[in-house]
């Protein structure tokens, strides 16, 4: 298997022209622009209008990797589509998406994983082309995270955005591309982070939605000091296999939860901050859709060139965690 390795060919991203800025959530709920500044680094997020769904950015985020990979969507085997806020229960928004793009050879399906879906996608993505089950896929993460928000609750209306971002994976000399992945989860803190209704345990009903069940719900601070070890935890052991340290990382693109979650990320490290990427201000947390927005950012910005070696990070809902090595 080691004799393959599935790099990156391409990457894509798309978002809402809707801004919600926190001069707007401080009409909303009783919070101010310097808290959420200072405790979070988000200034604004975006937020698709009424209408808009996840399908629609993910196509477009996805027809770009695609189109830089210089391919065409023929060519793509396999789409993975990592969300928490899929177009509806049936069929997969995976589906929509392949319809959509015209890929008619690939399969296509979603994945739960929350804000750690891309980093999954990435993983299950890599070790079907290792083993030849799969020459190009391509995996997206897109979220209309705002439309699972109370806007009456001000620990979570001032965090989540809205987005999609996608990168087409395939074959690559051996000495690049992913050199290492690891994913985990812990069922045991699904209500750290949780939206109980409308499934099959709590079906969707009156009660479920005056009672705003179909809301997220969090549990901010517990999940904070998770995250930050996970993170942490989980990129040593990748920079480990891989045979490097932190010192050989140029860029490291973590999920964009709270810049305070990155920075302390970052220290525990030892990866100094011009070597961390951040949106934070600019998108909030977008759940699956962070890191492929922050990576395409970085591509579209110069900042990653050929042999640098990348570090991705997440932590989310479930909980999960994962981090992915990559040499460009
Ligand atoms: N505006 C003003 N005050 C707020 C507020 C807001 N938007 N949200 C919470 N507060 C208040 C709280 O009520 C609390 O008040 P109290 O001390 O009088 O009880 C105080 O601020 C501190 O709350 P706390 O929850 O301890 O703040 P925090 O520093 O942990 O920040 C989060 C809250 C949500 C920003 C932070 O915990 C976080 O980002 N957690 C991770 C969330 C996350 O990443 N979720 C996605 C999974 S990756």
């Amino acid at each position: 298997m080691a004799d393959i390795r599935a790099g990156i060919l391409g990457t894509g991203h798309s978002y809402p022209e809707g801004i919600l800025t926190n001069a707007d959530l401080e009409k909303m709920v009783e919070t101010s622009d310097d808290w959420i500044t200072s405790r979070t680094g988000i200034k604004q997020r975006r937020k698709a209008a009424p209408g808009e769904y996840t399908s629609l950015f993910a196509v477009k985020a996805a027809r770009q990797a695609i189109e830089r990979a210089g391919l065409e969507p023929a060519d793509i085997d396999l789409i993975l589509c990592a969300t928490v806020t899929p177009d509806q229960i049936l069929p997969s928004t995976g589906c929509i998406i392949q319809a959509e793009l015209g890929a008619n050879k690939a399969a296509a399906m979603d994945l739960v994983a929350a804000c750690s879906g891309f980093l999954y996608g990435l993983t299950v993505a890599d070790t079907m082309i290792q083993t030849g089950k799969s020459k190009h896929a391509l995996v997206i993460g897109a979220e209309i995270l705002t439309q699972y928000v109370d806007y009456t609750d001000r620990q979570t209306c001032i965090l989540f955005g809205d987005g999609a971002g996608a990168a087409v994976l395939g074959a690559v000399e051996n000495s690049h591309g992913i050199l290492a992945s690891r994913i985990r989860s812990d069922g045991r803190y699904e209500e750290q982070l949780f939206s109980p209704g409308g499934g099959t345990r709590r079906p969707a009903s009156a009660e479920t939605l005056a009672a705003g069940d179909h809301f997220f719900k969090m549990k901010g601070n517990e999940l904070f000091k998770v995250a930050v070890r996970s993170m942490a935890e989980i990129s040593r052991e990748v920079l480990e296999e891989a045979g490097l340290t932190a010192d050989d990382v140029k860029l490291f693109i973590p999920h964009q939860a709270n810049q305070r979650i990155t920075d302390a990320v970052a220290s525990k490290l030892n990866v100094d901050t011009e070597r961390v990427y951040s949106n934070i201000a600019m998108h909030g947390n977008t759940s699956s859709a962070s890191i492929p927005i922050g990576l395409d950012e970085c591509v579209e910005a110069g900042k990653i060139q050929k042999d640098d070696i990348v570090l991705l990070a997440s932590f989310g809902g479930g909980v999960t965690w994962g981090a992915v090595l990559i040499r460009w």
